[in-house]
């Protein structure tokens, strides 16, 4: 089964020849080395720029789990999380479990926070220690810019910048530093096109100063203990040391593949581009304004079609496309154009849903 679904996504032979490897033990000279080599390796990911004083790391968890780390470090008092689908509303949620208080600004599902409602918020309702954001929301595939909000906290310096890069990273730029963020986190099995299991970050001084003087982070979601011991290229924690080396090669044969770093993601914004031309073709639309859609992952609605077997007759056909998330289960599907997909593989998906379209009448 090929998987178009957004996340996991298809992992190339090589990467999983590269997980086959003798263990290693996770305070050994070898282990220290690796690290030491994913370090710069990383950067490029995060667009940090070579005088740099962000610090990436990786840590053996979830993108939740960083969901948490970033929060655990940004203070404890308020929170101002933008919620416009899934996981933006996980965001929101986990800042609760930690006891913050937390204040959502709302938008309807496929649409993005609109920037003068942050404004105003912040102006009136401030002081919040973090503002929490999704890049790419990966259930209704909104994408929400993120320097603007960047600019927008200039005039708060206590409110941290957290995004969520989860299905953004490694198909699209990141500006780290440009754009004002304080700490960023993605799972690898997105658009880094890895198996699941760990997670990358960056985090900037300011984050790295406020954690500092937050009380009680926890353990093994301390950001700063992950951020240190990165540093230190020691991990809190025994790593899942496979995934470390299948990361290394990955990173390092993207930023030696012909067009580098921008040359992939200027083949996500091809394959969204094939994508949506492919649905409007069947005259179907996407769910997010196109101009506001993620590169990874398409959104479509499925108006009178119906879904289930849409995605069931493409089973049949060796490939795994999703159904809408939650609420927008029957309403919509996705396809995820991530990782190291390409036009060729997307064009055979797309010519198998053709088939599939024309058996069930959609
Ligand atoms: C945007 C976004 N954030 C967070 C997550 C949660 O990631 P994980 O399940 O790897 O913890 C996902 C998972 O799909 C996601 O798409």
């Amino acid at each position: 089964m090929k998987l178009w679904i957004p996340g996991p996504t298809e992992v190339r032979p090589e990467l999983r020849q590269a997980l086959a490897v003798p263990m290693i033990g996770h305070r050994s000279r070898e282990m220290r080395a690796l690290l030491e080599r994913i370090d710069p390796l990383l950067r490029p990911a995060f667009g940090l720029s070579e005088g740099s004083l962000a610090t990436p790391a990786v840590h053996s968890v979830s993108a939740t789990g960083l969901m948490e780390a970033a929060l655990r470090g940004a203070g404890r008092r308020r929170v101002l999380s933008l919620v416009n689908g899934a996981f933006s509303e996980r965001f929101a949620q986990v800042a609760e479990s930690l006891g913050r208080e937390v204040r959502r600004i709302e938008a309807p599902w496929g649409e993005i926070v609109p920037p003068e409602s942050v404004e105003r918020v912040l102006a009136e309702e401030g002081p919040f220690d973090a503002l929490t954001v999704v890049a790419s929301e990966t259930s209704t595939a909104a994408a929400t810019p993120i320097a603007p909000l960047g600019e927008m906290l200039r005039p708060y310096p206590q409110t941290l910048l957290l995004v969520d890069l989860v299905s953004w990273i490694g198909g699209a730029a990141v500006d780290f530093e440009g754009a004002g963020i304080d700490f960023a986190f993605a799972g690898v099995q997105k658009a880094l096109a890895l198996p699941p299991g760990i997670s990358v970050l960056a985090a900037s001084p300011r984050y790295l100063e406020r954690a500092r003087e937050v009380k009680e982070r926890g353990f093994a979601l301390d950001p700063l203990r992950i951020v240190e011991g990165h540093v230190a290229r020691k991990t809190p924690a025994t790593p899942c040391i496979p995934l470390y080396f299948a990361l290394e090669r990955q990173l390092e044969e993207i930023g030696r593949a012909p067009g580098g770093w921008e040359g992939r993601f200027a083949r996500h914004r091809r394959m969204q581009k094939l994508t949506l031309e492919w649905a409007e073709g069947h005259g179907l639309t996407s769910f997010p304004d196109p101009a506001q859609a993620s590169p990874t992952v398409s959104c479509i609605r499925a108006g009178e079609l119906d879904t289930a077997r849409l995605v069931d007759g493409l089973a049949q056909e060796g490939f795994a496309i999703s159904a809408g998330y939650g609420r927008l289960k029957g309403e919509t599907f996705r396809i995820g154009h991530m990782g190291d997909h390409d036009e060729a593989g997307l064009t055979e998906l797309l010519a198998a849903a053709d088939g599939v379209l024309e058996r069930i009448g959609g």
